[in-house]
């Protein structure tokens, strides 16, 4: 059985560019779906593209951050996917998530913690005064009240996430190497498995450049 999981994250807004990561990205060893983004859901050919998609496994990273009504209303127009799961910001609060939970039907609902790319540092130009883990603790409780489906945070948070919400865990900010881009709190692969996430997001590392060689290089390096 395939045991290790891994979303390829499409951040690109080329049709052509996206077949070629599915493409080259077919393996025995990892179960392997594909994540997309603002970026390529909104790109011209994009959403038509994403509906036409057979026999992966889909998710579409827009993070709803916004009022009941209108996340409620969002998972409501792109109901005619056939996508497997769909990330809403937890900090959208409990109203917006138990509502939207409510709609979601067998879209897989995931709760996005505090972002990869945030720092202590960051976090306070932005008026929160809490640390991290604090704040991390209180969003994966909240998920759990929700009885969202699954979480996003980084492979650091994982630990005391999982004493908090049961389900499903997906940890973006995975790097092999010190090229870290905008990620701010990341770790190897193999880290993020052994700290107990189900599924890593991996998108720069495997898409830019060589991305036969990329996936391999992470396929190495998985265990
Ligand atoms: O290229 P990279 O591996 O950094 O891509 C990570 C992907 O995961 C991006 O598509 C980004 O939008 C997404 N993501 C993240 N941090 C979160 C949630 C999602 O990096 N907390």
């Amino acid at each position: 059985m395939k045991s290790k999981k891994i979303f390829i994250a499409c951040d690109t807004k080329s049709v052509k560019k996206v077949k070629k990561i599915i493409k080259e990205t077919q393996s025995n060893k990892v179960k392997v779906g594909y994540k997309f983004g603002l970026e390529f859901f909104n790109s011209k050919n994009g959403r038509s593209y994403i509906s036409k998609i057979k026999n992966k496994i889909l998710f579409v990273d827009l993070k709803l951050f916004d009022i009941p009504n209108t996340c409620v209303s969002t998972i409501k127009a792109i109901k005619d996917l056939k996508i497997d799961y769909l990330t809403i910001h937890i900090s959208a609060g409990l109203k917006a998530l138990r509502e939207s939970k409510k709609v979601s039907g067998k879209i897989k609902l995931v709760g996005v913690t505090t972002l990869t790319s945030f720092d202590n540092k960051s976090l306070k130009q932005i008026g929160y005064s809490k640390n991290l883990k604090k704040i991390i603790i209180q969003q994966a409780k909240l998920a759990a009240r929700a009885n969202l489906d699954a979480l996003v945070c980084s492979p650091y948070e994982v630990k005391y996430v999982k004493q908090k919400f049961k389900k499903e865990i997906i940890t973006p900010g995975i790097r092999l190497d010190s090229k870290h881009n905008d990620q701010k709190r990341v770790a190897t692969p193999k880290k993020a498995f052994q700290n107990g996430s189900d599924w890593l997001v991996i998108g720069r590392p495997i898409t830019k450049g060589n991305i036969k060689n990329n996936f391999n290089k992470f396929l190495e390096n998985i265990d």
